[in-house]
C-alpha cells in the first residue's frame, strides 16, 4: 500500500470480538458481557471468513485487526486459529500488520498473544489518573495502566495507547501532564480521543438528566489544540484527527484502509466491511448481525447494500478528509464519478478551514477542530 492515499489492491480483515469483562458507561460499541459461547462464536467467525474468501477471490491481506469489545480476552489458541485461517484463505503479506485492542488488565497474556502472531498492540489505558479511571468505570487503575505499557513494550515492537480526554473537571494543565506521560512512555503511536457522550450509553442517560460528564465545547477545543502542539513538539505529529505517530511506519495500516477508501472484510458480531474492487456492482457495504446469538446461528451473517455513487463519495470525503494528507479529487472522481460540492469547497477555503494544492484538498489546523462539519460542507447535495 502506498502510504495513506492509495489502497490499490490492499485488503484488510477486521475481526470483532464483542465481549468485555465490564461494560464501560461511555462506550457505544457492540459489546456484551461474556456468554460462555466463545468456541461457538469462534467457529462462526471462521466459517464467515471462508464464505468471504469465496467472494473476494485471491487477494492477500495487508492487515488483520482484532477489535472489540475486548479481544485481549481471547486465548492465544483462539487468536492463532483466526490468524492461521486468514493466512490459509488469503495469505498474509510479509510484514502484514496483525493488531489487537487490549485492556491493561489482560497484560499477563501479552507474551501469548505475540506468540500467536500479534505484532501490534493498542492499549486502552484511557487515563493516568485513578479518580478519572473510576469516573470512566474502568476495571484497572493508573498503576496497572503503566505496568501494562511496560509489559507491552517488552513484547511488541509496535505499541499504541488509547487515551480519553475532555472529561468533566479536566484542566489544560492536567491533560498536558497525562499527555506528556503517554508521549514519554516509549510507545510509537497515540490515539487521544475526546470523550463523546453517546445517547444510548449510561453516560448518555446521566447527561440527559443534567449531569456534567465532559468539558465545555470551548475548553474541548483548547484541549484539542493543546494535544496538537504538545504531540507535534514531542515528535508525534497528527496524521489523522485523533491519531499521532512517530513516523509513517508507525501509522495504523488497518485504520488507514478506512480513511483511504480501501477494502476490508468485517467478521464477528456487528462488524462492518467495505468491498469495492473485486465486485462489479459498485462498493458493497456489509454489516454483520449485531447479536452474538444471531451471528453464531448463521448461515446468513451479514446485511449488505450497494452504496450509490453519492453515498460512496460522501463516505470517501468524510473519511478521506480526516487524514493530514487530505483527499485527492482526481481519485474521488475515478472511484465514484463524483466531485466535491464546488460552492461548499469555495466557502470552506474562504473561511480558512480547507486548503488546496493541485488536485488535493486538506483541512487546515482550524478545520481539523471542526472536521465533520467542514467535511460535511464538501459533500455534494444530490437533491439540489
Ligand atoms: C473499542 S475500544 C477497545 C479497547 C478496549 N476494549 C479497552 O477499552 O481497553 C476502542 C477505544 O475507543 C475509545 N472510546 C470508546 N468509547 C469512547 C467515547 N464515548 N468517547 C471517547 N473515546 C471512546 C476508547 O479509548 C477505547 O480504548
Ligand atoms: S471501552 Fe473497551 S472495555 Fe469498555 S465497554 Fe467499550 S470495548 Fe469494552
Amino acid at each position: 500500500m502506498d502510504g495513506l492515499t492509495h489502497p490499490g489492491d490492499a485488503l484488510g480483515l477486521y475481526v470483532h470480538w464483542p465481549y468485555c469483562a465490564r461494560i464501560c458507561p461511555y462506550c457505544d460499541f457492540n459489546v456484551y458481557r461474556p456468554r460462555g459461547d466463545d468456541d461457538a462464536l469462534l467457529a462462526a467467525i471462521l466459517e464467515d471468513m471462508a464464505a468471504w474468501r469465496a467472494r473476494t477471490g485471491s487477494r492477500s491481506l495487508v492487515s488483520l485487526h482484532f477489535g472489540g469489545g475486548t479481544p485481549s480476552l481471547m486465548t492465544p489458541d483462539q487468536l492463532g486459529q483466526v490468524i492461521e485461517a486468514a493466512d490459509r484463505l488469503w495469505g498474509l503479506e510479509t510484514g502484514a500488520e496483525i493488531g489487537l485492542e487490549a485492556n491493561p488488565k489482560d497484560q499477563d497474556g501479552f507474551a501469548g498473544m505475540a506468540s500467536a502472531g500479534i505484532n501490534r498492540l493498542s492499549l486502552g489505558v484511557q487515563s493516568f489518573d485513578d479518580a478519572a479511571l473510576v469516573a470512566l468505570g474502568r476495571d484497572h487503575d493508573a498503576r496497572m495502566g503503566e505496568t501494562s505499557i511496560e509489559a507491552a513494550l517488552s513484547v511488541f515492537d509496535r505499541v499504541s495507547l488509547d487515551l480519553i480526554y475532555a472529561r468533566a473537571g479536566q484542566t489544560e494543565a492536567h491533560w498536558e501532564g497525562e499527555l506528556r506521560k503517554a508521549l514519554a512512555s516509549g510507545v510509537s503511536h497515540l490515539s487521544p480521543y475526546q470523550l463523546t457522550i453517546e445517547p444510548a450509553t449510561a453516560f448518555g442517560k446521566r447527561a440527559s438528566r443534567g449531569e456534567e460528564l465532559s468539558v465545555t465545547e470551548d475548553l474541548g477545543a483548547d484541549l484539542f489544540d493543546l494535544t496538537q502542539s504538545v504531540c507535534e513538539a514531542a515528535g508525534f505529529p497528527a496524521y489523522e484527527i485523533s491519531n499521532h505517530a512517530r513516523s509513517v511506519g508507525d501509522r495504523s495500516v488497518h485504520n488507514t484502509l478506512y480513511w483511504a477508501g480501501g477494502d476490508w472484510i468485517g467478521v464477528g458480531p456487528g462488524a462492518h466491511g467495505r468491498l469495492g474492487r473485486s465486485t462489479h456492482a459498485g462498493r458493497i457495504a456489509s454489516e454483520a448481525l449485531r447479536r452474538p446469538a444471531d451471528y453464531r446461528a448463521g448461515p446468513v451473517r451479514h446485511e449488505e447494500s450497494c452504496l450509490s455513487p453519492a453515498d460512496d463519495a460522501a463516505e470517501r470525503i468524510l473519511m478521506g478528509m480526516r487524514v493530514v494528507e487530505g483527499l485527492d479529487l482526481n481519485r474521488l472522481a475515478a472511484a465514484t464519478g463524483m466531485s466535491v460540492d464546488a460552492d461548499g469547497l469555495a466557502r470552506m477555503k474562504v473561511q480558512g478551514f480547507v486548503e488546496q494544492n493541485g488536485s488535493r484538498i486538506r483541512l487546515t489546523r482550524d478545520g481539523r477542530l471542526l472536521a465533520d462539519g467542514v467535511s460535511g460542507e464538501l459533500v455534494p447535495d444530490m437533491e439540489a
